[in-house]
């Protein structure tokens, strides 16, 4: 009985905050002051081995029926990194109307061993293969 005090009740003070309607934030809140990214080429090359390249080829020269070939791609040499990286993390259905190929690219974006900063580090690499 005397250990069941112990579990945290006391401090669960935070769950009415909303209604202050103060949305001032650290600055280092994520979405508060974004915070660009600068992408790492060289750290994107090992992370790109190891989570792109079994569809899309070491290189990114693409395998034909799996996944695109990504050095001739318009859409990582004209869209702005952060719409990359946005893209990588939805994927694209193979039913989406823009799926050339009927083969779906899988969403990135849950996956724990991708951080924001790790798929900045891929976009730029895929930047260099252009
Ligand atoms: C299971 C296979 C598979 C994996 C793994 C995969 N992709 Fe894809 N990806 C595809 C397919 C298939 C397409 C093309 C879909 C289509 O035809 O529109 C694609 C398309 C893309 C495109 C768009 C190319 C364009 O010009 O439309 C980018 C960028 C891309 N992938 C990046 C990545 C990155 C970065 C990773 C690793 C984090 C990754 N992909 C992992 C299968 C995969």
């Amino acid at each position: 009985m005397l250990f069941l005090t112990g579990c945290g009740r006391s401090g669960n003070t935070g769950a009415n905050q909303s209604t202050s309607g103060n949305y001032s934030l650290p600055a280092t809140t994520r979405g508060a002051v974004p915070i660009p990214l600068v992408g790492n080429a060289v750290r994107g090359k090992k992370l790109f081995a190891d989570n792109c390249a079994i569809c899309h080829g070491k290189l990114g020269a693409g395998i034909n029926l799996v996944g695109q070939n990504l050095q001739s791609s318009k859409l990582v040499s004209s869209l702005p990194v952060a719409k990359i990286v946005a893209f990588i993390k939805h994927g694209r259905s193979a039913t989406n109307p823009n799926n050339l190929r009927h083969i779906a690219m899988p969403p990135f974006g849950g996956n724990a061993n991708l951080t924001n900063q790790n798929l900045y580090d891929i976009v730029a690499y895929l930047r260099k293969l252009q």
